[in-house]
């Protein structure tokens, strides 16, 4: 009944998915400041068509919130939903075979800024709920905060929950913003890394200067840089700030054992992103990299003349951008602190360095045991035919600590994408077989959950 529902109904569901996706909602860029609010009363809309009693949207000193719910008994367990309507920056722009904007199907997926993180994978959930509502099958309330400022840091979130407790009272968090293995092996999300974001910035000489006059005399502020970064891990690949490790919580054996269960296969990873050999901390497999280990990363570096052609010059500053992923028990504002003092600590006298964090967010790790998880793995079992494995995820969802703090709730991440998905890259895409069986799956998450 409900396959048949989504067969029949799901060139509309498509329509409607593109026409959100061909809102530009890039919630770093002010330019785009309509655009966000646009998608967000697209989906305003939406949610009131799915059916929907209360729909809202929610100022905050940022971009909106769009917040609905349907109560059906307030006796009954509630699920809050949450999603992201915004979506990264799509450059660089002439790395795109189609428009990152004009969604455009190509061998089964859907290619389009936004289509996997999170609109598309946010839209299953809309969609659910109207297959839901038709069919008359919802036996608990449902809730929905769809966020505008995910890919900026939500800094306005915190507020927002903080504030609005007794709205948000629910008994668990439903999520789609992370992947699956791979459409031949469900799996959830047990577990997301932390983020630490800093921006260094290395000052020489008072201007720019003649690199055949000055060079060799004074210290070039590019390659001190560059020294400095490279002095950040050792040669086992491990992070070399001070007492950076210090909270890291080591998984016991058995659970690096799970984990490690989980399909990967290396040379298809290589041939993918097209690299003859991989890199990382010794002593841990790829897997556990990504999942468990906390990392040190340059996400930017400039200085000096990147024109075209030769430009002989020493530039006066250089700059980078810095990432740290960080696991249990590491707390962001800590490691902000350790990378700062070391950072100024290995400058040399020759420069001025100026350090300054970003936003952050605390890892987390979810529940296996729980009620909510059990009904997903059951969803995943009735509908894929496979029991699904836990793995944790590299990315950061920093909402999903702050649910557990402010909120005591703890979540239930059911993603539906594809570590290949090219996510806040250049045609990034989503599968019509996992927009379509994500939502098959999570109406057969509110049957397994609420009986
Ligand atoms: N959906 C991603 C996070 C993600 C991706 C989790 C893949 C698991 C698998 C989210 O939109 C994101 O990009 N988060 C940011 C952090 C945020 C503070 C900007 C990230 O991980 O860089
Ligand atoms: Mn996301
Ligand atoms: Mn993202």
């Amino acid at each position: 009944m409900i396959h048949q529902y989504i067969q029949t109904n799901q060139d509309r569901f498509l329509a409607e998915l593109f026409e959100l996706l061909r809102i530009p909602s890039v919630s770093a860029d002010s330019r785009h400041k309509a655009d966000v609010r646009e998608a967000a009363d697209y989906i305003v809309q939406k949610l009131k068509d799915a059916g929907a009693d209360k729909v809202e949207l929610c100022e905050t000193k940022g971009h909106p919130i769009v917040y609905g719910e349907k109560m059906v008994d307030p006796k009954l367990p509630t699920v809050l939903v949450y999603g992201h309507y915004d979506v990264q920056p799509p450059d660089p722009l002439e790395l795109w075979n189609t428009p990152p904007f004009e969604p455009t199907v190509r061998d089964g997926k859907i290619y389009a800024r936004g289509a996997c993180d999170d609109k598309g994978q946010m839209y299953m959930h809309i969609k659910a709920f109207e297959i839901l509502m038709k069919h008359n099958l919802l036996s608990c309330n449902i809730k929905f905060m769809i966020e505008g400022e995910e890919e900026v840091g939500s800094d306005n979130l915190g507020t927002f929950v903080k504030e609005n407790k007794g709205k948000l009272k629910a008994d668990v968090i439903l999520i789609s913003d992370t992947s699956i293995i791979s459409l031949d092996q469900p799996s959830i999300t047990a577990g997301l890394r932390g983020l630490s974001y800093m921006e260094v910035e290395v000052t020489g000489p008072n201007r720019d200067l003649h690199s055949g006059v000055y060079g060799g005399a004074v210290a070039n502020p590019a390659n001190v840089l560059s020294k400095m970064i490279a002095s950040l891990h050792d040669e086992n690949g491990r992070v070399t700030i001070p007492h950076f490790y210090d909270n890291v919580a080591e998984l016991s054996q058995a659970d690096r054992d799970a984990l490690n269960k989980a399909p990967f296969d290396l040379e298809e990873y290589k041939k993918e992103l097209g690299i003859d050999a991989i890199a990382g901390e010794t002593g841990y497999t790829t897997l556990e990299r990504t999942g468990t280990r906390p990392t040190l990363d340059v996400n930017g570096i400039w200085g000096g003349y990147t024109g075209e052609g030769a430009k002989t010059v020493l530039p006066s500053k250089a700059s980078a951008k810095i990432s740290m992923r960080l696991v249990p028990n590491q707390r962001p504002d800590e490691i902000t602190e350790l990378f700062t003092k070391h950072f100024i600590s290995i400058a040399p006298k020759t420069v001025k360095v100026k350090v300054t964090a970003h936003h952050g967010g605390e890892p987390a790790v979810t529940p296996t045991d729980s009620k909510a998880f059990k009904a997903a793995a059951e969803a995943f079992e009735e509908v894929w035919g496979k029991t699904p494995i836990p793995t944790r995820d590299g990315g950061s969802i920093p909402i999903v600590a702050l649910f557990k703090k402010e909120l005591g709730l703890d979540t239930v991440l059911m993603g539906f994408g594809l570590d290949t998905d090219a996510l806040h890259s250049p045609n990034e895409h989503y599968g019509i077989k996992n927009f379509l069986i994500g939502i098959e799956t999570i109406v057969a998450f509110y049957k397994h959950y609420s009986h």
